[in-house]
This record gives C-alpha cells, structure tokens and sequence, in this order.
C-alpha cells in the first residue's frame, strides 16, 4: 500500500473558505486533500460504514483512493448547552485546532494518534467533516486494555503534553497496530482541556487501573462534580 504520509507537509496547513464552507487541510503534492472531500461528498452513501454509532449525525466511513486507505468522518454535533457554547467562543473550534496539534505530532514523529489530514465546517449545517489516515490494526479489549497499561499511559501523557485529551477512554478508541504500537483515534472534547486532563486520569484509573499525573485543579474539580452527579443519579433512583 502507498504511505501518504511521506507527502504529507504538516509544516503547511492551508486555510479556506468557498460558500458556507471553511476548510483546513495538509498541503501534500500528490493528494489534494480539498479534492478528495469533494470526491468523496458526491459519493456520500458509497463507502463502507464503520461501527455507525448510536449518536445521531456521528458517521465513520472507511474509503480507498489510488491504493490508499482514508477514514472519513463526518460530525454533526451541534452543542446546545450555553455553557459549553461560550467556552467553544473563547478557545475555538475544536476540529481546527485539532488539526494544528495532529499537525505538530506528526511533525515530531511522536506517533501517539492518527493522523489528521483535512477538517470542514459547513456553517449552513453545522456539520463537521474530517479526514483521517486509516491506521493498520484492530481496536482493543478492555483487558488488553490493562495489558498494554504502560503504552497507554505513555500515549494519553504524550496527548496530554500536546494539549489534547482522548475525553472518551475506552479500547474502541485505541488501535493496535500489527507492530505492536498503539494509537488513539476518535479525539474530542467539550470545554476547557486543562480540566478534561482529569477526565482521562479518572476513566484510566477506574477502568484500567492506569495512573496519570494531571494538574491538581483540574483533579479536584472532576473529582467533585464527579461525585455530585453520581450522587444525583442515587438521589434520582437512577443506577450509579
Ligand atoms: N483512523 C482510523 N484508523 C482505523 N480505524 C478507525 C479509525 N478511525 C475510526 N476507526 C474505526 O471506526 C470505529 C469508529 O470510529 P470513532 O472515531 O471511534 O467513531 P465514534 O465517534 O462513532 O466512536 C473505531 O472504533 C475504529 O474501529
Ligand atoms: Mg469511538
């Protein structure tokens, strides 16, 4: 299989706008990654169709283009909680600074997550699109989870260190490659990242016994809303 990735210059993030469309992509003078999305947006319905998630307007699609192997996702989450609407206000949309961290990863050959190679807001929509490298590989069991402890830890760490957080730590967002590394996929985050930190750190713990360092803040106040929410749901008569 060709490696796009040689190509790839993550130094050059080309920025655009056509109609209600913003773009952000990786400059690469083989793939034109803006023609790719179109390729693939008229095409839309074609593609095979990876683990449709139950949320509403979250498509992964797997595609092929010249012998190589891309994930197309298309987000339509729109966030409805004023809260989180102005925190998105003050620190950006997510996607495009995502692209600009994947970016510098790549850069520095860190090899932690998947790469990012085009992002899409149509703001008519709310849609967001994005295309990914598809990584060789399969997702993880929860006890392959707690198998591979040390590299999980070290990969979250290193997100971390980026200001990125993985925000949903489960095996199905972690491939493991053929060659034994691993890699997270499937990025998000709702509100400040600093204080997401201690999400990861409290799912790694719980789940997988994993022990990160995050900022004492941070931990702090995931640890007390934590706690008000499962005691709610008690008090609700919900199970915790
Ligand atoms: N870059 C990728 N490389 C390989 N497989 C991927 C990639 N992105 C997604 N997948 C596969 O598709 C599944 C769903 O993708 P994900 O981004 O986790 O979507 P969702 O938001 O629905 O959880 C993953 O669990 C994984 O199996
Ligand atoms: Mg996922």
């Amino acid at each position: 299989m060709l490696e796009p990735s040689n190509l790839n210059n993550f130094a050059n993030i080309i920025e655009t706008e056509r109609g209600d469309m913003k773009f952000a992509y990786v400059q690469n003078d083989e793939i034109d990654y803006l023609e790719l999305f179109d390729h693939f947006l008229a095409e839309e319905g074609h593609h095979e169709l990876l683990d449709p998630s139950d949320r509403i307007e979250r498509y992964t699609y797997l595609i092929n283009h010249n012998q190589s192997k891309f994930i197309f996702k298309i987000d339509g989450g729109v966030e409805n909680r004023l809260e989180r609407r102005l925190i998105a206000k003050i620190t950006g949309d997510f996607y495009f600074n995502l692209i600009h961290k994947l970016a510098k990863i790549s850069q520095d050959k860190c090899d932690i997550a998947y790469e990012l190679y085009l992002v899409a807001f149509d703001k008519k929509t709310k849609r967001h699109y994005m295309i990914f490298n598809f990584i060789e590989g399969r997702s993880l069991t929860r006890d392959e989870m707690k198998l591979h402890g040390e590299q999980v830890k070290n990969c979250i760490e290193k997100l971390h260190h980026y200001n990125l957080v993985s925000n949903d730590v489960h095996g199905g967002n972690f491939i493991l490659t053929p060659d034994g590394k691993i890699k997270a996929i499937d990025l998000t985050n709702s509100g400040f990242i600093w204080l997401t930190k201690a999400n990861d750190a409290i799912e790694l713990q719980e789940r997988f016994n994993i022990k990160i360092k995050v900022p004492a803040m941070a931990m702090a106040i995931k640890k007390f809303t934590h706690g008000f929410k499962r005691l709610s749901r008690k008090i609700r008569g919900k199970k915790v």
